[in-house]
This record gives C-alpha cells, structure tokens and sequence, in this order.
C-alpha cells in the first residue's frame, strides 16, 4: 500500500517531542511490512541527523487566493533496508526557523504546509492510497481531501487516519482566515473546521478523517471526558466509533542498551554490568553522590508532565534517601524551579535545563528509576524507554502510562495527580531497591518488545480496513 505520512516534525531531522519519534519510527516499520512510504516535512532552518535532501524543484501550491511556489528536498535510502521509504522537505521562508512551532502565525504555518503536501507527493510521482496524518499540523489535510478544490488526479476524496498525539494544542484561527488560506469555500463554515466560531485544526482533522487514533486506548477513552478533552470531548464523543487506540513503540534501534554509543559501557538484560558504569558517569557529570538510590526525569518541563508535584515532593525524597536529575526545558517558571532545586541542594540534586540527546542516553541507563507524574499523557516514549534500559518508571495512572506500566510488576503507579501520590509510590519504589522484587521489575521491563513491529501491524491493519470499509 502507498501511504502518504505528513508529520511537523521528524526524527532526527526535527524533534520538540514524541511526535517526532513516531514520525521517525512507524514509516521505517511500515516499509519494514512491505508499505510504501512518502514521508512529507518542513524544511526547517537546520535539520538534524546531517540530512542533506536533494533539490527537486518548485510547485506550485494552492494557497491564500492564488498559488506560490513551494520548494521539494528528497531523501531517499535514509534508512538501510527501507528502499519503499523517501523524505520529502517543503521548503518556504516560513518554514525556515530556529524551532519547528512555538510561534504567533502557527496556524498560518501549518495550513500553508497541509496546503503542499499534496502538491509536493505529485511532484514525486507519489499517488497515495491513503493519507496518515498527524495531530493539528496536518488537521486540514483530511479536510482538504475530503471537500477541497485544486487537489492533484488521485487525491480528492482520499481516504485518510488520523491520529491524535495531544489534545492540548489544537491550531486555532480565525475562520475567515482559514478558509482563504486553504482556498476553501464558505460552505466550510458550519463544519467540522468550526470550533464555537473559530477555526480548529485539530477538530478538523478528527472530523474529516476516515478514522481516528489516539496513541492508547486510555487516551482514546479519557479524549471523551471533559477533564482530558480540552473541549473536544463532545466531538470525540459524538465520533467515537471511528476513534481506536493504537499504543506507541520505540525505535529499538536508536535506545538499545547493548549498543548505544552515548553510554561508557554496553549492557543488555543478561548482564547488567555496565549499567553502574553508566551511574557512575551520570553522578561524575552532575557531582552527585554515587551511592544514592537515584531518581531521573527527562521531560518537556510543561504543566501537561506534572513538574511542579516533582518540584513539591522533592525535599522529602532527598530526605528519604533519593538523589535527583532532571534534563528538561520548557515553561521558564519551571525551569527556574529546576535550577533552584538543584542549586538548593548541591550533591543531591544534578539538572540540565535545555534538550540534550547525548545526556537524555545517559539518563536512561545511568538512573535507577525514572519518575513521570504526568496530569495527562497521551502515550508516553520517557517510560517505555527506561524500561527498555532496566530503569524503573514511577508513573501516574493515565493515558499510555496507565496502559504500558503494572504497579509491582513492571514499575509503581499512583493514582492522583498530587505530590503526596508521587511521594507514596517512590516510597514503594525505595522499599523495594535493591531487593529481588527491583531485579525482577527490571528484568521484566527489559524483556518487553517495545518495538514498532505490532503496533505498525495494528496500523497496518487499520489502512486495510479504511480501504474496504463504505465510508
Ligand atoms: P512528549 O511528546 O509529550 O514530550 P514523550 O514521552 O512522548 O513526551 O516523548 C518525549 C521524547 O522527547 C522522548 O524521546 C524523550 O527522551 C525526549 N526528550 C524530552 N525532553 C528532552 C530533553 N530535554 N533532552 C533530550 N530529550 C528529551
Ligand atoms: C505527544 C504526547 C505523548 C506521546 C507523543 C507521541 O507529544 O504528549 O504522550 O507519546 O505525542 O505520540
């Protein structure tokens, strides 16, 4: 099957978070299974991973009353063994920033990208069977193909999966501008593109595709309550039977303790040796006592990851005998938390406030247990790779975390949002370091396939049926 996957960002081209790993990851294990993949992303100002794409050429694309020329980079043979896999870049002085989003004409932005994409797979000769597209970024894509005019031979009325990575951000607009933008008519309005008066990527996304995914069935469920709804949860309720949960993997070939060039010495889950090693490295870098019991957190520092019940329990963890590292950047408020509790407590507490890939593999394997008290978590990557490094995640029951984490058996859970609930669970976590119960918790998180290999069969499987059902 021929499947055109449009995402913001990319692993290793471009990263703020998970979406970038899925967008990395699934395409490779879907071209693994015999699909063929165009994956279609800005050109950002730098791209990671020493991509240099080769220069296509201009199209035009339909955009704000007339068309404009967009430029096309390709890659091709990125991934050895992957030949049915390309990249295409979309180049546009828009495009052409320090960060992927996190600026005021976002919307703009991404509705002139969803806006190319078409454009660009013709460009490459790429006729889709189907459109996967990838939270508010790429929202108006299932619109476009589902209503929308000066779409290339083979796209209108494409099918199209949707998969919600993160309810929050939803990609809101005015609707009049959205409308022009996209080169829409009026008859828009009134759809599902209208949010009580504005225009809503996401909504638009969600209400236009074929079918929608979140990244677990927790989430999938939560998404129609209004506590995790953000709003939408009435439209999820309203289309919840095109809406099915499809847990996240991780690429086992990027976070493989038995070959991971950032840590001091490879160790896998027959032998643990070289994991002290990378402790050891891990309390040298921030000046920490070796012997502690040691707790990490590596984190978009944001309300959604629950920072601030962090901030609250730590004296009391420091107390009962846990060190503290914490690599993350995000809300400047919490950041300066960070620091201060790290200043506040030299030889306890190490922190690194920016995003650091290197440092992000040695706090995996250097860690003893890696902490997420996440209010809400769509999926999770942080937890399914500590496990995969024999640390042990101390998480809150929600979203992918609830659904990838057994209290006792693959690591500890608490319930509620609060740092009296973090503090219980470390507190069963302590109880049990250093005993049998920690090396079996350990030995059963390394066990686990955490690869893509069944949920990009679960996705697989979805396409197919897309493509037979009526609708
Ligand atoms: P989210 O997408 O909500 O941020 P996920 O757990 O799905 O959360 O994915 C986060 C990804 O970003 C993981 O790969 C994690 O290792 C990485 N990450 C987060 N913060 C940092 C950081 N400061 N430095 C390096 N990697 C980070
Ligand atoms: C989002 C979610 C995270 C999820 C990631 C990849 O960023 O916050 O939970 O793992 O997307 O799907």
């Amino acid at each position: 099957m021929r499947i055109l996957f449009p995402a913001a960002e990319v692993a290793p081209f471009s990263k703020t978070g998970g979406l970038a790993d899925v967008a990395g990851a699934l395409p490779k294990a879907l071209a693994r299974l015999g699909h063929e993949v165009l994956v279609v992303t800005p050109w950002y100002a730098k791209l990671g991973g020493g991509a240099s794409p080769y220069w296509v050429g201009d199209v035009p694309s339909p955009f704000d009353r007339g068309f404009e020329a967009v430029g096309v980079g390709v890659l091709e043979d990125a991934v050895p063994g992957t030949g049915s896999l390309r990249y295409a870049f979309v180049g546009h002085q828009d495009f052409r920033r320090a960060r992927p989003y996190g600026y005021p004409d976002d919307a703009r932005r991404f509705a002139r990208f969803s806006r190319a994409v078409p454009s660009v797979a013709e460009r490459l000769a790429f006729v889709p069977d189907l459109v996967h597209a990838h939270d508010w970024h790429t929202g108006y894509l299932p619109m476009l193909l589902a209503r929308g005019w000066h779409l290339p031979p083979g796209f209108p009325g494409l099918r199209s999966v949707f998969t919600v990575h993160n309810v929050q951000y939803q990609g809101e607009s005015s609707l009049e501008d959205a409308v022009r933008w996209l080169r829409l008519g009026p008859d828009l309005m009134g759809s599902y593109l209208d949010h009580f008066g504005r225009a809503n990527a996401m909504q638009a996304g969600v209400g236009f595709a074929t079918r929608v995914t979140t990244v677990s069935p927790t989430y999938a469920e939560e998404i129609q309550t209004p506590e995790y709804g953000y709003s939408l949860d009435g439209t999820f309720r309203s289309l919840s039977g095109k809406l099915t949960g499809i847990l996240n993997g991780i690429d086992t070939d990027v976070w493989d303790p038995a070959r991971d060039p950032a840590l001091p010495e490879p160790y896998s889950a027959a032998d643990l040796a070289g994991k002290p090693a990378a402790k050891a490295a891990l309390a040298r870098r921030f000046d920490l006592e070796a012997r502690r019991p040691l707790l990490a957190v590596v984190s978009r520092l944001a309300e959604q990851k629950g920072m601030d019940l962090l901030v609250a329990a730590a004296p009391g963890l420091l107390e009962r005998g846990w060190s503290l590292v914490v690599l993350g950047a995000g809300d400047p408020g919490l950041e300066e938390a960070v620091a201060d509790l790290a200043r506040a407590h030299g030889g306890l507490v190490g922190a690194h406030i920016g995003y650091d890939e290197d440092l992000a593999h040695l706090v995996y394997a250097g860690a003893d247990a890696l902490v997420v008290p996440s209010r809400f978590e769509p999926c999770g990557l942080s937890q399914l790779i500590a496990m995969r490094y024999g640390t042990v995640p101390i998480v809150r029951a929600t979203g992918g975390l609830k659904d990838t984490v057994r209290h006792g058996a693959t690591g500890f859970v608490f319930e509620h949002a609060t740092s009296a609930g973090l503090e219980w669970a470390a507190g069963e976590a302590l109880a049990a370091y250093g005993t049998p119960v920690w090396r079996r918790i350990q030995a059963t998180g390394m066990a686990a396939d955490r690869s893509w290999h069944a949920s990009a069969a679960a996705y697989s499987a979805l396409y197919e049926s897309v493509l037979r059902s009526w609708v």
